[in-house]
């Protein structure tokens, strides 16, 4: 049945690329001008609990970029890398890589395994996370790191980043780093959104009646210890330049836990950005643009997915948001609760949203919600009113559902490939893995359903993380022959050298190193119709 509601999904209202907007996010608009019909059997691999980076027949990786890796004479690549973009270079054969660095394995980064930290424990962490940027060059048609190119640096939690905003945020203009960098997009104009998500994990969240600071308990960084920044400074969609490392936090777009940034440029320019709060009953938005380009000036929205509404969070049309906060600007750092006041609707913590390049629709992972009974979540889609990126009205419908014979549970990370088919990864907590009711599922895999031929519309595993890990931030090289994808916290709940959960990449007695892998092979090609 599910099957069934997905051809069924693939097939109706099927564009052509002219009503398609002029940009959308993943780079794979050319997905339509594409469709071929795939006409080989594929085979998956099935769920494993092997320490290692399994692939299904056909494909095959390198490590790219590994944690504590020099990328040039002065930095070295962070922990936890999670969402990955490549943005095209001057020629086919360089390129710059961004990937976020969304947390620390905190025993490998600082030997943290509990009690107080130092400081430069917090320090070592403060430098691992946030982001990196690495210049890439294809020789002999594999990409390598450029090493020490002036354009490779470190953004991270000492990094200052002002907010483009028109008013201090806890009496600043500017804040001192980013962090729990999660996913992201990229905007039209070349560069890139890092999504700043569990932002509490660094320095708490403000009980905003009481005004005191809740910190977070075992999984808490304790960095407010020895730097107190407010918490109002982070939980922000952040733009940086990959030319510089130039970078501003966009106020706008509101304060959550931002899964991602997905940005569909209109005719007129004005962009829409979607984005949502990945929390148990927490909300989607998007942002629509007064302006051409602009992510300061326009107006912010939640989706109401039983009316198929997006509600206004401008503070001069709702009157309910005037009684409650004394501006624009308290709104946006309390989106959750304005998002409440308006009627947005709760969700199962919305992770990824990608726009199918074929169809236009707009399609939004919730990973679970556990105290719900949702333990597996599921994909959605939002079918804009007359395909307008700008309408405020939709109708959103679930099109795969996780579990056990789905074969996957808790959907994160999402990838169009060129030919439009549907990539995914799975996010099955550390502490979850291998128990109930997640057994059958093993070890956290990656997904791929095609489009079209024999298995169109099935779930198929093509790769299974190492022990503890999580795969995530797939993203396909302009020519869909590179597939980049993130191989996050190996051996996360290791608390001593004696008994590491993981050793990969390296395998022995290595100790576990978060690691970008570059996929490649003929399945690829096969899957997209390359030669
Ligand atoms: Fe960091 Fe919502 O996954
Ligand atoms: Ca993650
Ligand atoms: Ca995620
Ligand atoms: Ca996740």
């Amino acid at each position: 049945m599910e099957r069934r509601r997905f051809l069924e999904f693939l097939g109706k209202g099927v564009v052509t690329t002219s009503l398609l907007p002029p940009f959308i996010s993943s780079c794979n608009r050319v997905a339509s001008e594409r469709l071929f019909e795939v006409n080989t059997l594929i085979s998956g691999i099935a769920p494993t609990n092997q320490d290692d980076l399994v692939l299904a027949d056909g494909l095959n990786y390198r490590v790219l970029l590994t944690y504590g890796q020099k990328i040039s004479d002065n930095d070295t690549f962070g922990s936890d890398n999670d969402y990955i973009a490549f943005i095209p270079g001057d020629n086919e054969n360089e390129g710059t890589l961004w990937v976020n660095h969304e947390s620390v394995v905190q025993f490998f980064v600082s030997r943290y395994s509990g009690g107080e930290k130092t400081k430069e424990q917090v320090e070592k962490e403060m430098y691992n996370m946030g982001g990196s940027i690495v210049k890439l060059k294809r020789e002999d048609g594999a990409w390598n790191i450029d090493y020490n190119h002036p354009v490779n640096k470190r953004v991270n939690a000492f990094t200052e980043i002002p907010f483009n905003w028109d008013h201090e945020i806890m009496g600043k203009s500017s804040a001192i780093g980013t962090l729990e960098n999660c996913a992201g997009g990229v905007t039209p104009w070349g560069t890139i959104l890092t999504c700043e998500e569990n932002y509490h994990n660094c320095y708490g969240e403000r009980n905003f009646e009481t005004n005191e600071i809740k910190y977070s308990g075992s999984w808490g960084k304790q960095w407010h210890k020895f730097y107190d920044y407010p918490p109002e400074h982070y939980g922000w969609v952040v733009e940086v330049d990959p030319k510089t490392g130039k970078a501003e936090k966009h106020v706008a777009l509101g304060r959550c836990a931002h899964e991602c940034a997905t940005v569909v440029e209109l005719e007129d320019k004005r962009v829409v950005v979607y984005t949502g709060d990945d929390k148990n009953d927490q909300c989607i938005y998007k942002f629509i643009s007064d302006e051409p380009g602009s992510m300061k000036s326009g107006t912010l929205y939640v989706a109401n997915t039983e009316e198929g509404k997006w509600i206004s969070l401008n503070y001069d049309e709702q009157p309910i948001l005037q009684e409650k906060f004394k501006d624009q600007t308290e709104v946006l750092i309390r989106l959750r609760e304005a998002a409440a006041l308006v009627g947005g609707t709760p969700q199962g913590r919305p992770e990824d949203i990608e726009i199918d390049p074929v169809t236009g629709n707009v399609l939004v992972t919730l990973t679970n919600n556990k105290p719900k009974g949702d333990y597996f979540g599921e994909i959605i889609k939002i079918e804009e009113k007359d395909g307008k990126y700008d309408s405020l009205e939709f109708e959103a419908s679930t099109f795969l559902t996780g579990g056990e014979e789905m074969g996957f549970a808790c959907p994160d990370n999402l990838a169009f490939d060129k030919a439009g088919n549907l990539w995914f990864t799975c996010d099955i907590s550390s502490s979850s893995i291998n128990k109930p009711p997640y057994e059958a599922f093993k070890n956290n895999g990656f997904f791929v359903v095609p489009r079209t031929g024999p298995q169109a519309g099935e779930v198929i595993q093509v790769a299974s993380g190492p022990v503890d890990s999580e795969l995530t931030g797939p993203f396909f090289a302009p020519d869909g022959k590179t597939l980049f994808l993130s191989v996050q916290h190996p051996g996360d709940r290791t608390k001593s050298l004696d008994a590491m959960t993981s050793h990969w990449p390296d395998g022995g007695n290595a100790e576990p190193r978060p690691s970008v892998v570059a996929i490649t092979g003929p399945l690829l090609d096969t899957l997209q119709g390359l030669s």
